[in-house]
């Protein structure tokens, strides 16, 4: 029971490094699944449009997909295009949230190219789009012009933007000044906030009968704990998905007090584990912010992918910590009732499309979540 507890305890705070002291804590730090982020500004191959992509890498992606891959063979453009291979058929059936964080890693390449005074242009889908799926055709060209850019302030964020987990500090309100810019960056789309107690509270209640419907629909939860990498090994052979690292992770692994084929027997103790390990993140939520837009085209998803990347780096630059909840707006048809109660409760602020939902707070700041090296997102001729 104790074990259980503490298994509880430290699952809800995602990425964990657990409090075990002494060498073997450091040894267990999937420390070449993190070297990108170190690896950020350095270029390849005499190539600046590298030195740009390292920076970009480290976008959000649904699930840390990191859906990208870049074609360089054109000088002086980047052609992106979505790796197939890394998508979320079952939570995301339409490619929306993989397009988002698609749009996320074109914000993060442009501004790492304004920081050197150099114009990327983005053209969004040149080339068409289906919005049942994505396909083989660019998701985005860009292209280096000669105008000159100004660099961007939020940049200066983008090596401590996280996606938080943690428990938040409940005795820490986020301030109205705060979520108004945080906020504000996500313009000219539809974004909106709310830190109001009731309201608060009625969000946080939608956001979790969600994750409770997802977590109980096999091929949802499936999917997502397929993508779960316990331990250091794990991660570092596949530097991507939900990554549970540390000693203490690895100990119960081992003692088999966690493990996928645990959380994925319903309603079993390794099932329960995970779900109550999850449900501080809701009951701590101080505010909440919502992007929408207005239609659901593939462009429209891209903008929201910029959007909420300009946000949480927004956000980071304030101190505040910020997470999606992406369950509620996911379209499999378990769901279809969730997102209506959801969009009920932002109406009429929401337009069209609620695209993000993400709740803020403040808890320190977490480990850098694994990244893929840049080097093998270039397409090979
Ligand atoms: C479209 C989208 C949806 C996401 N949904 C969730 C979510 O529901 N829950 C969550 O904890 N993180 C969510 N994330 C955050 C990713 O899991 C996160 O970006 C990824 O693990 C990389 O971590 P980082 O943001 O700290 O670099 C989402 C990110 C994107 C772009």
């Amino acid at each position: 029971m104790k074990t259980r507890r503490k298994f509880l305890t430290i699952l809800g705070g995602g990425v964990v490094v657990a409090a075990a002291s002494g060498a073997w804590a450091l040894t267990r730090n999937p420390t070449t699944a993190r070297a990108p982020w170190a690896a950020a500004g350095q270029i390849l191959d005499g190539d600046p449009r590298t030195r740009w992509l390292s920076w970009a890498i480290l976008a959000p992606s649904p699930h840390n997909r990191q859906p990208w891959i870049v074609d360089l063979r054109i000088p002086d453009e980047i052609t992106l295009l979505v790796d197939l291979n890394r998508r979320l058929p079952d939570t995301d059936p339409f490619d929306r949230q993989i397009t988002i964080g698609l749009g996320a890693f074109l914000e993060l390449a442009r501004m790492a190219a304004a920081e050197e005074g150099v114009t990327l242009e983005v053209e969004a889908f040149p080339d068409g789009a289906d919005t049942a799926s994505l396909d083989l055709r660019p998701i985005a060209r860009l292209k280096v012009m000669t105008k000159a850019a100004t660099p961007d302030p939020l940049f200066q964020h983008v090596s401590v933007r996280r996606t938080n987990r943690a428990t938040f500090d409940v005795s820490r309100a986020v301030s109205q000044p705060d979520l108004e810019a945080i906020a504000a960056e996500a313009i000219p789309l539809r974004a909106g906030f709310s830190a109001d107690a009731t309201e608060v509270a009625r969000l946080r209640d939608i956001a979790w009968r969600a994750m409770v419907i997802e977590m109980n629909t096999p091929a949802a939860a499936i999917e997502s704990i397929d993508l779960t990498r316990i331990g250091r090994a794990e991660i570092e052979a596949n530097p991507d998905g939900i990554s549970l690292s540390g000693p203490l992770m690895e100990g119960l692994a081992l003692t088999g007090l966690l493990s996928r084929e645990g959380m994925a027997q319903f309603g079993s103790a390794g099932h329960q584990a995970m779900m109550d390990a999850q449900k501080p993140q809701f009951d701590t939520a101080m505010a909440f912010l919502w992007i929408a837009t207005d239609g659901n085209d593939r462009v429209a998803q891209v903008s929201a992918g910029r959007a909420y990347l300009r946000a949480n780096l927004a956000a980071t630059g304030r101190g505040v910590a910020m997470q999606p909840f992406s369950q509620a707006l996911q379209e499999y048809s378990e769901m279809a009732s969730s997102y209506a109660e959801l969009v009920n409760a932002l109406a009429p602020r929401a337009s069209d499309r609620v695209q993000m939902f993400a709740r803020l707070g403040y808890a320190p700041l977490p480990a850098q979540s694994p990244r893929w090296p840049l080097a093998t997102r270039i397409l090979k001729a």
